[in-house]
């Protein structure tokens, strides 16, 4: 297997990446989506290959999925929302799988709980193996054998769900790293893996005038319908932070008593905190007076000048009241990125936004089964910003819209910060 840090340095934009549509004679349609697809399902197995069958099939937590499931969940989206509706002839490979790897699309039928994903040990990693070969299979020919007017039709089932599966690409290792952590052994999934460099030095915040601005999908390329519709928002004359905020930052607010103040926390997050006995970023470990934490490559000392990651809402909150700043809007951050404000805003760690997650103007979720993607999730989450140094290749944009809850911190998350005068 080539290291991790090949396609880390691929994963990395130095600015925003943009996948376009494929505006191509339609001779070439075919052999694009054809290629689009390849990539984006050897990916997966790229990223599933130093896993071992046990590796694949560990649970860690509600919130994380075995690796197994992961491979096979991707595969029974194209089964379910592809080839089902659009190849009436099609076989299903096993009955049972949609029960197994049906997430929550409750209009697609009953599925297994969530939380007890770890359980399914059959069908076991070599029968999955088979069941991605045949729908890879059944895939390609449907591409192969349509014409223009049913490659129309297959084209935007077949763009989400390459989109979907990068999403997975991105869960597979932050949830077999949250594994990993909880193995006495801190086992590497690259032995090779080194966190990518943030940017230093410059000025430490730009100015974002107060003004109008539209923010929101701009037509071009694949997006979640989450980004939509663009529209119109009325921002604040503010100085936004061009650097992520460090782990030797995060030290000093350590130091400082920031964990144990709760004068800096929200009430729920100051719950939480206590509750879960939070006195650092998530992974970190205090051993023989350093500080180490859970990487990709097993346990790594804290750089402190890397971007801090693994911290939770909760967390990044109250580090902007400890410094006396705030965390930005989503609007800021897309404005500041537009402009080239930020540096590291794509490829390093998602970034924390005090928006919630909740309906453009005007949004509407899709009728059916897809229209579950994102639209039901739209109360109680924060939005979050960019990509990470787990994000796949050409799937960061500016308009992007990622969420988890605030609590959340086994993501690679970190944040940045905006002042107002
Ligand atoms: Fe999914």
């Amino acid at each position: 297997m080539a290291s991790l840090n090949t396609f880390v340095r691929q994963l990395r934009p130095d600015r925003e990446e943009r996948r376009e549509s494929i505006p191509l004679p339609d001779e070439q349609r075919h052999a694009s989506w054809l290629s689009a697809f390849r990539t984006v399902r050897n990916e997966t197995e790229r990223r599933a290959a130093p896993l071992s069958p046990e590796d694949q099939i560990i649970q860690s937590m509600p919130d994380a999925s075995p690796a197994k499931w992961h491979r096979a969940h991707t595969t029974w989206f194209f089964e379910q929302f592809l080839l089902r509706p659009h190849r009436p002839g099609y076989k299903t490979f096993d009955p049972c799988f949609a029960y197994l790897f049906n997430s929550y699309y409750v209009a697609a039928g009953p599925r297994h709980e969530r939380p007890k994903r770890g359980l399914i040990t059959r069908p076991d990693a070599h029968e999955v193996a088979a069941y991605r070969a045949h729908m890879d299979a059944a895939i390609e020919e449907a591409i192969d054998g349509a014409d223009a007017a049913s490659l129309d039709s297959l084209v935007p089932i077949l763009e989400i769900g390459l989109n979907h599966e990068q999403q997975h690409q991105e869960l597979m290792l932050t949830d077999i790293l949250h594994a990993f952590s909880q193995n006495p052994t801190a086992p590497a999934y690259d032995p090779d893996w080194h966190l990518p460099a943030t940017s230093h030095g410059g000025p430490d915040s730009a100015p974002l005038e107060g003004e109008i601005y539209a923010i929101g999908y701009d037509g071009g390329g694949f997006s979640f319908d989450n980004e939509s519709p663009r529209h119109e928002v009325l921002l604040q004359d503010s100085r936004i932070g061009r650097h992520l905020v460090t782990n030797g930052e995060w030290l000093e607010f350590m130091a400082q008593g920031g964990y144990a103040e709760p004068s800096l926390w929200l009430s729920d997050g100051w719950a939480t905190a206590q509750a879960e006995g939070w006195t650092a970023p998530g992974y970190w470990r205090l051993v023989d007076g350093a500080w180490l934490t859970m990487t990709l490559a097993g346990l790594r000392p804290v750089d402190p000048a890397a971007a801090v990651c693994h911290v939770s809402y909760y967390e990044a909150d109250a580090y902007a009241r400890f410094i006396g700043k705030h965390l930005p809007t989503e609007a800021e951050w897309e404005v500041a990125t537009r402009q080239g404000l930020l540096d590291d805003a794509f490829g390093i760690v998602w970034q924390w936004t005090r928006s919630a997650y909740s309906a453009y103007p005007g949004y509407r979720a899709a009728p059916g089964a897809l229209g579950e993607y994102n639209g039901k999730f739209m109360v109680n989450q924060l939005v979050l910003r960019g990509s990470s140094l787990a994000t796949p290749d050409g799937h960061s944009r500016h308009s992007y819209r990622n969420f988890f809850y605030p609590y959340h911190r086994w993501q690679f998350t970190g944040l940045r910060l905006v002042e107002y005068p």
